[in-house]
């Protein structure tokens, strides 16, 4: 299946198939395919890490841009701290055991949310990981980390709100424009298109400036099952959207 959809796209994605700049997932789901299995949630997002270095690499073979990944919201610290400090070791072995393979295929790593509650050592490792791949030109892996909408878009006022008051900007300049660069995401384009797996059908605070105009697409899998046929069909249905941000589209009608 995979195969047959991958050469009817190639060469240079072929007609009718879009592939999006800049693809955003919700990577959910992990739990609940453990739980399926008989396992502990943890090994769930174990496997989810294989789903994450499979889907970087499909990113890579049609062509995404940039790639971002939601792996822990601001809301996931009201799960178990075993649970919590299972993700955050993930994050570190996953940087350990893959920032090779990324380097050699040229990946730029960046890391958004905030760094309130991160313990140090984290944030030498996560400025380590962005500092080594700034110059990479290829994909670039964004991953939402301690990450949450809404906590970036109250960050950002902030900050606007204090260079008012100290008369660095006059508070009427602002702007949608200034508002977007004053976000974790300033140099990184909007999505267009989100998917997220498990079946659940809300954004959960992932991107919401930046998701004003990304078509959704929700996919059934759990995020571990999610695979190179999963991604295609998720491109088939992106590539059938029209998107018409508030005019009348092609057609006009
Ligand atoms: C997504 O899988 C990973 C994280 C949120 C860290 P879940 O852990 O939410 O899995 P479910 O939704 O409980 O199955
Ligand atoms: C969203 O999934 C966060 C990540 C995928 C990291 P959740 O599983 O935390 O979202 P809810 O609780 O189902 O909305
Ligand atoms: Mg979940």
């Amino acid at each position: 299946m995979a195969s047959e959809i991958a050469a009817k796209i190639s060469p240079g994605h072929g007609p009718g198939l879009r592939v999006p700049v800049h693809l955003g997932v919700i990577m959910d789901g992990n739990g609940r395919w453990a739980k399926a299995r008989g396992k502990r949630r943890t090994e769930g997002h174990v496997q989810g890490v294989q789903s994450l270095r499979n889907t970087v690499e499909y990113c890579i073979r049609y062509g995404v841009q940039y790639l971002t990944v939601f792996s822990f919201s601001s809301e996931n610290w009201t799960r178990p701290p075993e649970e919590v400090s299972f993700i955050f070791n993930l994050l570190r072995r996953f940087v350990a055991s893959d920032l090779h393979r990324l380097m050699r295929n040229n990946v730029k790593i960046r890391i958004v949310g905030s760094r309130a509650g991160l313990e140090p050592p984290l944030i030498r490792l996560i400025d380590d990981v962005e500092a080594k791949t700034r110059t990479n030109t290829g994909l670039v892996l964004v991953v939402a980390f301690n990450y949450g909408g809404r906590a970036e878009i109250a960050e950002a006022a902030r900050r606007l709100a204090e260079d008012a008051v100290a008369g660095r900007i006059d508070p009427s300049s602002i702007t949608e424009a200034s508002l977007g660069r004053a976000l974790y995401t300033s140099d990184i384009p909007d999505p267009d298109l989100i998917i997220r797996t498990s079946g659940e059908q809300r954004l959960s605070n992932f991107l919401l400036w930046q998701s004003a105009y990304a078509e959704l697409v929700f996919v059934p899998e759990n995020w571990p099952d999610f695979d190179e046929s999963s991604f295609l069909r998720v491109l088939e249905a992106y590539s059938l959207r029209e998107r018409r941000y508030g005019g009348l589209g092609a057609t006009g009608s």
